[in-house]
């Protein structure tokens, strides 16, 4: 049995799926039953908890061989490293006292580094954590940057009629689409080849700056020519505020951006067949920011 943290959301539910359709046991968790109703019509069986509650997760695990991890976000908490730190806990209490044998976690890439590097130092932390729990074999899919993390340029496209950001217009940046990720975590759980622990780069399709996203995303939505402005703090804090960050994580997310522009925070590995995933940025922008564009669901 495959117990999953984060069952209803963009990689875990891909994992949950994809387990399902290959005719396994699968223990979904989140808290909301009815973000779980989809994968239980498919066959998976239903864990309402949190993942700061050891005791709960202890009880999801049980019985399970190799559990899928994640650190939720929790954009809008006051302090974000602290909730980082309680859920990894809980997490690695209740690997240990369930006896699990199997992990594949959901990490980043940066997560080699202790510091400096926003959200993802609470991923090098559980990375960390994880390496103590001596019979776990476990391996760290450090992914690339989201393509999921361009869906709220539709809005500033919309206001401003431009892409912006802050990531330096041309800095080369591993995009990946969260289904890639979810795809490459099953086939890992599917096969238990995990010796010790490891980390595994998943790097998307290619590097791209901000400039070429806004080339495609600009020919897919009838603006050819569509620019991209590097932002300052000044500028993107308020904005990350008003859709709802807390200011902890504006400031976290503002010191990631600083590590990715700098190049302290980069993929270790040189790309290769091992680390490439098939979606590209056009796919993607087809299949998500244009129907987001547009009003209309994909397909329709
Ligand atoms: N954005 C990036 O560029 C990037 C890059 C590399 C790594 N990452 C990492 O990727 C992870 C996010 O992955 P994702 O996009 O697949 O996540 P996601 O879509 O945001 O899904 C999070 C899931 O966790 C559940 N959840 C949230 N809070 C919970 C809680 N307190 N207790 C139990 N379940 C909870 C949610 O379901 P309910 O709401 O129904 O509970 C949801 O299913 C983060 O750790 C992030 O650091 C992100």
């Amino acid at each position: 049995m495959y117990a999953i943290i984060g069952a209803s959301g963009n990689t875990g539910s891909v994992v949950a799926g994809k387990l399902l359709a290959h005719g396994e046991k699968v223990r979904v968790i989140g808290r909301d039953a009815k973000r779980l109703e989809r994968l239980v019509q498919a066959g998976a069986e239903a864990f309402v908890g949190n993942v700061t509650d050891a005791a709960a997760l202890t009880q999801a695990f049980s019985g399970a061989r190799a559990v899928y991890l994640m650190i939720p976000p929790n954009p809008a908490i006051p302090n974000v490293r602290e909730d980082q730190e309680r859920v990894s806990d809980a997490l690695v209490a209740a690997v240990q006292s369930a006896g699990v044998e199997y992990a594949v976690v959901l990490s980043s890439i940066g997560a080699d580094k202790p510091d400096k590097t926003g959200p993802v130092v609470g991923l090098h932390n559980l990375e960390q954590k994880l390496n103590g729990v001596a019979r776990l074999k476990a391996v760290y899919l450090r992914a690339g940057y989201f393509m999921e993390n361009l869906l709220p340029q539709v809005m500033i496209i919309k206001s401003f009629g431009v892409t912006g950001g802050p990531l330096r217009s041309d800095l080369k940046v591993a995009m990946i689409a969260t289904q890639d990720i979810g795809v490459a975590a099953a086939e890992a759980l599917l096969k238990l080849e995990i010796s010790g622990k490891q980390a595994r780069e998943l790097l998307g399709q290619r590097d791209l700056t901000y400039v070429e996203v806004a080339s495609v995303i600009g020919k897919a939505i009838g603006k050819p020519g569509l620019g991209y402005m590097h932002l300052g703090p000044a500028q993107i804090k308020p904005a990350l505020v008003q859709v709802g960050m807390s200011s902890n994580m504006a400031d976290l997310i503002l010191e990631m951006s600083e590590s990715l522009n700098s190049g302290y925070m980069a993929p270790l590995e040189p790309r290769s067949a091992q680390n490439t995933t098939p979606t590209s940025i056009e796919t993607f922008v087809t299949e998500q920011i244009v129907p987001k564009f547009t009003g209309k669901a994909a397909g329709a």
